[in-house]
């Protein structure tokens, strides 16, 4: 085997592992391709967050068939990430051109796999581990300003509607020097700016501290320009977290994403989400208070099970209360496998739809408002590349976390700029000046 290609599917998280997956590959000598047609090893990884996630991947695994029966006979194909457990009964009884499934833990098997002896048989590997960390190897990025650092895998949360405490077990968190060797490695290579990732990412424990603590070791990296971090879990936001926001504003970005799920009480309390939406809208004032100028973005889910039209009224009223600079927003989607699967749907599809449309409308509406707020400002940005429509312009993001587009002048990606706002755009900010 000499080449492969992979495809992934999901959150950052999955990311993260396929850059993981590439350095094991290379390790092992083979080289990247960007076409399954050219490719010995075919791979997806996989995610099974909503129905929808998994429909994608049923869809191309048909694709790759094809292709695999057309132009590339002797292409090999394995299924990786956070469907394989769900997939596993399926793929043995009814794709037999997979010749391998591996779960997010299981990695390191894939040099057996590729040798000859691996071909022989086919192998379904997707028991999860309470200690695998994949610590000394060093992802294989493809180069860009931001590198992903997973400093904590696995969910303890159980949230009632989520699969993924079942797709990636139990909570565990890196060292923390091997966390900062990979960010000093990412630094050397030319990344500006470092997003710690995690489920949880502020459960993250250590003998030498938590969260915070992390935080504060790696705005010491030198040369590191900026620190992002995602998700943390509102539950685990302390005044900790918010002093090194507001103590190191010049390198962790002014930006936290707080997923809220619900601003209902009743539907918080069905999600096991453990707090209330006073609690939350507490935890934002006090955050404000702190650092009045950090943006809040959130994730949502509209039409869990039982939730009623004045429950659904309520997550709109906390929306209008926080006012998000953007937000992720989905339909409830019934995981089998989840507590919340055993839940009776009370509502239809349209209805499910309906809502969560009522929902992307406001949102809209907000991020637009909060974006022509910043006209006539100055802000920093961190320069990316040129911008999708023209080389006369470029895009960078803010240290909140949006994106601007200003003309390419002599700008370098990497460079921090300031410049004024000039106009906003459906969720985009221009400069002219
Ligand atoms: N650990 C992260 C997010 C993980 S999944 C966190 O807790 O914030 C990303 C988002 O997908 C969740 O925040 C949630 O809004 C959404 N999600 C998860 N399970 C879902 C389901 N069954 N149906 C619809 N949305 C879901
Ligand atoms: Fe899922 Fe909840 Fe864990 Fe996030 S915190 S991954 S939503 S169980
Ligand atoms: Fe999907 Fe797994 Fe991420 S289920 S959202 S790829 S952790």
């Amino acid at each position: 085997m000499n080449t492969y290609y992979i495809e992934t599917y999901g959150c950052q998280m999955n990311v993260y592992d396929s850059e993981i997956i590439s350095a094991i590959l290379q390790q092992e000598g083979l080289e990247e391709v960007d076409t399954p047609h050219k490719a010995d090893l075919v791979l997806l990884n996989t995610c099974s967050v909503r129905d929808l996630a998994e429909q994608k991947v049923h869809t191309r695994l048909g694709q790759l068939h094809m292709i695999q029966e057309e132009s590339n006979p002797s292409m090999k194909m394995g299924i990786v990430g956070c469907m394989a457990q769900n997939l596993k009964k399926d793929i043995l009884r009814k794709k037999p051109y997979v010749s391998f499934i591996l779960g997010p833990d299981s990695y390191r098997h894939l040099p057996e796999l590729i040798s000859s002896d691996g071909n022989r048989k086919r192998i379904i590997e997707t028991r999860l581990s309470s200690f695998e960390l994949y610590d000394g190897l060093f992802p294989a990025r493809h180069d860009g300003i931001n590198a992903w650092i997973s400093i904590m895998r696995g969910c303890d949360k159980f949230c009632s509607y989520c699969i993924v405490p079942y797709t990636r077990g139990r909570e565990r968190s890196r060292k923390p020097d091997s966390i900062l060797e990979e960010a000093k490695r990412a630094v050397d290579k030319g990344f500006s700016e470092i997003t710690l990732l995690g489920q949880n990412v502020n459960s993250y424990r250590s003998s030498s501290g938590g969260f915070p603590d992390l935080l504060e070791k790696m705005a010491g990296i030198d040369r590191l320009l900026r620190i992002r971090y995602t998700s943390p879990h509102p539950q685990d936001v302390n005044d900790d977290l918010i002093r090194v926001h507001r103590d190191y504003k010049h390198i962790i970005c002014n930006h936290i994403h707080l997923p809220l799920q619900s601003g209902s009480n009743a539907v918080l309390e069905a999600m096991n989400r453990t707090y209330t939406r006073e609690h939350y809208l507490n935890l934002v004032e006090k955050i404000r208070k702190a650092v009045p100028d950090m943006a809040i973005t959130t994730d949502m889910i509209a039409g869990f099970p039982e939730e009623t039209e004045k429950d659904f009224e309520e997550t709109l009223d906390i929306m209008e209360r926080v006012r998000y600079d953007a937000a992720f927003m989905f339909k409830y989607s019934s995981r089998p496998g989840t507590k919340a699967a055993l839940l009776t749907e009370t509502l239809s599809e349209d209805e499910k739809s309906n809502r969560l449309n009522r929902m992307i409308r406001l949102q809209y509406k907000h991020t637009l408002e909060k974006n022509r707020e910043l006209i006539g400002q100055e802000v920093e940005i961190l320069v990316e590349k040129e911008s999708k429509k023209t080389s006369k312009e470029m895009m960078g993001r803010t240290s909140t976390n949006k994106i601007v587009v200003f003309p390419a002048m002599n700008y370098k990606p990497r460079d921090l700029i300031h410049r004024t706002i000039t106009d906003a755009q459906g969720v985009t900010l221009f400069s002219s000046r």
